[in-house]
């Protein structure tokens, strides 16, 4: 079996978790993704790995990605917004007056939305918008110069927002780094990239033991180390190119979004860090 298209499972999975958590993600479209298949493979993991880390740890991700999204619109109303291995979440349909959104992802997932959306919108479940779709293996060095080549036009002269959700730990670190050069090669001063991190304190943790053992034995994804990034690590891929403006993590994130009065309810929310960084 491809473990590419089965690390692109997960993009279905996380939709059913933010759909259960609607409140806390505000992704009222999560629901339009969710198979029969995923409420399956959802309710082993809650068996297998955390009851409720996952939906938790989605909805304040969501929440904090899409707040990004607000801000910088409000700001920039030409903004032109990139979404990197987008899978199924919901962005350009959770804002008003986007000009230009921009997805990429493997070729089948783009394929599987590009066509699933059309279905959607023609029943009217969700409302247009116009998104291009940039089909990519990111491990690929050809496939991330074609990228270069195509992004090129839409944000070497407009200020952008560039996301990479849920992305950063499944990626060799090297194909990391030449993402994070293509992106600020091109985006202009004051452009931010979004992206969330794990640290390598959760290589220990048993629940990322189970969840590693999870993609393994269901999505029969490689059970090998994740790309961890520490605070240097951060700080590296940042050097001479971006500002970190932001680098908080899940736990504060909890705390801000569902008051001080709810307890954390999963194990270890501060190795997860959510990180804005702003192009020199
Ligand atoms: C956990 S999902 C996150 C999806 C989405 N960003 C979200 O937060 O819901 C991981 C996504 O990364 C994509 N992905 C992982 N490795 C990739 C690669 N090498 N090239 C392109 N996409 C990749 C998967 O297809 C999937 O859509």
């Amino acid at each position: 079996m491809n473990s590419n298209l089965n690390v692109s499972e997960s993009a279905f999975l996380v939709n059913e978790f933010r759909a259960r958590n609607e409140a806390e993600s505000r992704d009222i479209y999560a629901k339009l993704w969710v198979t029969d298949k995923t409420r399956e493979i959802a309710k082993r993991y809650d068996e297998q790995v955390s009851p409720h880390a996952l939906g938790v740890i989605l909805g304040i991700r969501n929440r904090y990605f899409l707040a990004c999204l607000e801000s910088e619109l409000r700001l920039h109303p030409d903004l032109v917004f990139v979404n990197v291995a987008a899978g199924f979440t919901s962005y350009p349909f959770l804002v008003n007056g986007l000009q230009k959104s921009i997805e990429i992802d493997f070729p089948h997932v783009i394929e599987y939305k590009e066509r699933k959306l059309k279905e959607f919108q023609d029943q009217g479940k969700l409302p247009f918008r116009i998104i291009r779709f940039l089909p990519a293996d990111l491990n690929r060095i050809e496939d991330e110069e074609r990228l270069s080549m195509q992004l090129k036009h839409e944000i070497a002269v407009k200020p952008s927002l560039v996301f990479m959700e849920g992305l950063t730990y499944y990626l060799d670190s090297k194909s990391l780094s030449r993402l994070v050069t293509l992106f600020s090669n091109l985006q202009t001063p004051g452009s931010l990239l979004v992206l969330d991190a794990w640290a390598s304190a959760r290589e220990t943790e048993a629940v990322c033991s189970r969840f590693r053992k999870f993609l393994a034995d269901h999505l029969n994804y490689p059970n090998i180390r994740y790309n961890y990034l520490d605070v240097p690590d951060l700080n590296r891929l940042a050097a001479g190119r971006y500002e970190i403006v932001e680098l908080t993590n899940m736990l504060e994130k909890e705390k801000e979004y569902l008051g001080p009065a709810s307890k954390p309810r999963s194990e270890r929310f501060s190795d997860i860090s959510l990180v804005t960084l702003r192009k020199n």
